[in-house]
């Protein structure tokens, strides 16, 4: 089986939250891509987009991605815009297996319009605005993933085991 795997998909697809079970199912790390730039930076991600810029952030994106070829296979959960990058798809296909999850535009606002954390949001945190931003990222998402999980209505724990079942029938 490839090393690690990588969840990918738009702000509130469920990569977080997923991230978390599999690894608890499958014993491996988990790696929160936002939380160790957080943690690494000294602040959190909105303030980094606005003290540094969004370019700044998306460095610190590829140096990560590139960072976790040392590491020990794990379930990383991804920036929703990591995959943006060519150069970091490129390391995730050789390092692992990347898995998509998505979402309806709905379920994405109801799910994080009242967290306040996601600077590329900021100001525009209405669903048409979330379907125009998914559609013109889809084709990247798209082609960065070896598989894609659809989560709308269903339980993390159908979602984990719907992946796990796909990572284990390629490996
Ligand atoms: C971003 C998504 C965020 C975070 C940053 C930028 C994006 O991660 O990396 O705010 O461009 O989609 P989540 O997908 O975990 O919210």
């Amino acid at each position: 089986m490839k090393k690690h795997i990588f969840l990918i998909g738009f702000m509130g697809c469920g990569k977080s939250t997923n991230a978390k079970r599999l690894a608890e199912m499958t014993g491996r790390v988990r790696i929160e891509m936002d939380e160790e730039i957080a943690a690494d930076e000294g602040m959190e991600v909105q303030e980094i987009f606005r003290v540094h810029g969004e370019p700044y952030f998306r460095d610190l994106e590829t140096k990560l991605v590139n960072d976790l070829a040392e590491r020990e296979p794990s379930v990383v959960s991804c920036g929703g815009g990591t995959v943006l990058r060519e150069e970091n798809v490129a390391m995730m296909k050789t390092e692992g297996v990347v898995v998509l999850l998505t979402a309806s535009p709905e379920t994405v606002y109801e799910r994080i319009h009242e967290t306040g954390d996601r600077p590329v949001l900021k100001g525009n945190m209405n669903v048409p605005y979330i379907r125009e931003l998914m559609e013109k990222r889809r084709p990247s998402y798209e082609a960065a993933a070896d598989f894609r999980v659809a989560t709308d209505g269903k339980t993390s724990e159908e979602i984990c085991r719907e992946i796990l079942e796909l990572v284990a029938a390629q490996a």
